[in-house]
């Protein structure tokens, strides 16, 4: 009776420590702060942030990886003045829009480190993943909800196992120790551990709690270590909110304009580049879409108007126009030379290779990771498309010449093309 209640009474006492390590490793510390940050940038940021979307000013995901503390501290309590000064970053942040970003003198340093720990942790994610929230450090997308679940799913089960051991470990020493009693041995009862630090030094001592506590170790710095190397830069999903709500699916899908038709760029040149609001005006000069309300204008086509400055009524064009800032989505580092004539003219790849069912799309997200390894791979398995390309029929001409001795210059070889030297 009396090994079996020790037993118990040990079983308990290291689930006990078990469980209050772990949680001190996976919760994080600055709970408190965030959501005291969330009440202060409910009340002055949200008119003009969101933390995923972009309202006036940009989204604020990841300005803590972004920029250093003292520097948002100085942002965020005198943004115009900060720029005045000519700090090379707040004058660059400040090229985001020619809106201003208001002062707010009356925030502590301390309130703006948790506003900064609110940015980074986000709302908690209601119900489906508790954890995702706690752990997330830097944002919140599906992949890394999915990640953390694994990991701490991987979590449990570890001291789940440990557990199970431990109990096994101690169900064979107290069946030896009843069979050995059966047998008639006298066996020395394991003298209780008075209080409770004798029990920790022993444990700190069990060579498998120490695997054990290395093991959680491992798992945890190897996963954000990789998970850190493999997404810096990688966008996958990035889905901003456009300053107009311009739907693909309707547009490309159901109505089948042409890509062409406002990408014209991509098979002539580098940038596929994004259509003029006076492309959209050749159709929505009369294309109100008013039967969705009452007989209004939509009131996301006004937004054109508004930029253009256009009266419906009149019909005429003002001078107080103003561009719409649609929010770049797919975008290489200035190091990598990408042409879309190259792929789309030449090769003959279609858009939906490289950037998904762009067609079905209400709004468009980034569907491949632009990665050097996207690319790479891609040049790996794709066969060259030379028969009747006039790209090829060049280059197997200016070779035809050089071997018949010929001059060949380089503007035979398109060195006279624009988006040769031209970004
Ligand atoms: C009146 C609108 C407005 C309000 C309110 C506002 N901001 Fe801004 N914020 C901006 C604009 C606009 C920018 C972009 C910089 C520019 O164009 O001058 C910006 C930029 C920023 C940046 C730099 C982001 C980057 O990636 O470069 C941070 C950080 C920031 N704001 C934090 C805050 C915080 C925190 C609050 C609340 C205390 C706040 N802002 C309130 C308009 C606002
Ligand atoms: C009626 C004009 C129109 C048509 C047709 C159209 N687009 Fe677009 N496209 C736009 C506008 C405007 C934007 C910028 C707003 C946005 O991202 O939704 C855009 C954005 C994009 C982007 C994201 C650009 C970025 O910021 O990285 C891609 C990719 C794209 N279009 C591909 C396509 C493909 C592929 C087709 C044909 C299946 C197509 N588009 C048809 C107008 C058009
Ligand atoms: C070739 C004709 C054509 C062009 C070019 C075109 N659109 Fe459209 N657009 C349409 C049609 C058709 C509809 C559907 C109208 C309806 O639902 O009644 C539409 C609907 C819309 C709507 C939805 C309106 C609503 O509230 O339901 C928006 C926003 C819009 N277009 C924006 C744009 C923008 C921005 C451009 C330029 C980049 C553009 N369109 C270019 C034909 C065009
Ligand atoms: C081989 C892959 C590939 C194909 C095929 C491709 N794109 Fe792109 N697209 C990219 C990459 C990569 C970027 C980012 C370019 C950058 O940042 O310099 C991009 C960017 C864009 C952009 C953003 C603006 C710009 O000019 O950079 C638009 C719009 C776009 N593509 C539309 C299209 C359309 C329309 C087609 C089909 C006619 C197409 N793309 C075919 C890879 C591709
Ligand atoms: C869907 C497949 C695919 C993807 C993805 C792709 N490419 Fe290509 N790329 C090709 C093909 C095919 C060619 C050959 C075209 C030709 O016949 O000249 C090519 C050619 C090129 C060339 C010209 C090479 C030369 O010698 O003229 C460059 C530069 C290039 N790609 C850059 C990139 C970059 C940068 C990326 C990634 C951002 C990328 N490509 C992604 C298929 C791809
Ligand atoms: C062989 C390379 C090459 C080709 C091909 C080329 N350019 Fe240029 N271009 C340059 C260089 C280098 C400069 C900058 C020096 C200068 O301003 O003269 C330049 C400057 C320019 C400028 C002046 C830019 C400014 O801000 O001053 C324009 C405009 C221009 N090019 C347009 C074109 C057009 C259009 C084509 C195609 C018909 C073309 N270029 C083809 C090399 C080239």
């Amino acid at each position: 009776m009396r090994s079996i209640s020790l037993f118990f009474r040990s079983v308990t006492k290291s689930l006990i420590l078990v469980s209050f390590l772990s949680s001190v490793a996976v919760s994080s510390a600055s709970a408190q702060d965030a959501a005291a940050g969330a009440a202060i940038f409910k009340q002055k940021c949200t008119a003009c942030h969101g933390i995923e979307k972009a309202v006036v000013g940009p989204a604020l995901k990841g300005i803590d990886t972004k920029y250093d503390e003292a520097w948002l501290i100085k942002w965020i309590k005198n943004a115009p003045a900060f720029i005045a000064s000519g700090d090379a970053q707040a004058v660059k942040a400040s090229e985001y829009s020619p809106a201003m970003m208001s002062a707010f003198p009356e925030l502590s340093d301390d309130d703006i480190k948790n506003i900064v720990a609110y940015v980074k942790v986000g709302d908690p994610k209601p119900a489906a993943d508790p954890n995702a929230a706690q752990g997330g450090g830097s944002g919140s997308g599906a992949d890394e909800g999915v990640s953390n679940f694994m990991l701490f799913g991987l979590l449990a089960v570890i001291i789940i196992a440990f557990l199970v051991v431990l109990v096994l470990n101690k169900v064979i020493q107290t069946l030896e120790r009843v069979m050995l009693q059966k047998k008639g041995i006298e066996v020395e009862e394991e003298p209780v551990a008075k209080d409770r630090l004798a029990g920790l030094k022993k444990l700190t001592k069990n060579k498998k709690f120490i695997l054990f506590i290395v093991l959680v170790c491992i798992v945890f710095l190897g996963s954000a270590g990789w998970k850190g190397m493999w997404e810096t830069g990688v966008h996958t999903g990035y889905q901003p909110v456009q300053p107009i709500k311009f739907s693909h699916q309707l547009h490309a899908g159901i109505n089948k304009i042409d890509c062409q038709y406002c990408h014209s760029g991509a098979f002539s040149s580098k940038n596929a580049s994004i259509p003029s609001l006076n492309v959209c005006m050749n159709c929505h000069n009369y294309v109100t879409a008013s039967e969705k309300y009452d007989g209004k204008t939509s009131p996301e086509i006004m937004k054109i108007y508004q930029a253009l400055d256009y009266n419906e009524d009149t019909k005429q064009y003002g001078t107080n126009t103003k561009p719409v800032e649609w929010i770049r989505i797919h975008n290489l580092p200035d190091l990598a030379y990408f042409n879309h004539s190259q792929h789309v003219s030449v090769a003959g790849i279609e858009c939906q290779k490289c950037h998904g069912p762009i067609q079905t799309m209400e709004e468009v997200y980034q569907y491949a990771p632009l990665t050097m390894k996207w690319c790479i791979n891609c040049h790996r398995e794709t066969e060259v498309n030379h028969k009747d390309n006039p790209y090829y029929d060049k280059l197997i001409a200016a070779h035809d010449k050089l071997k018949k001795g010929e001059k060949v210059t380089a503007a035979v070889l398109g060195g006279l093309e624009c988006s040769k030297c031209h970004y």
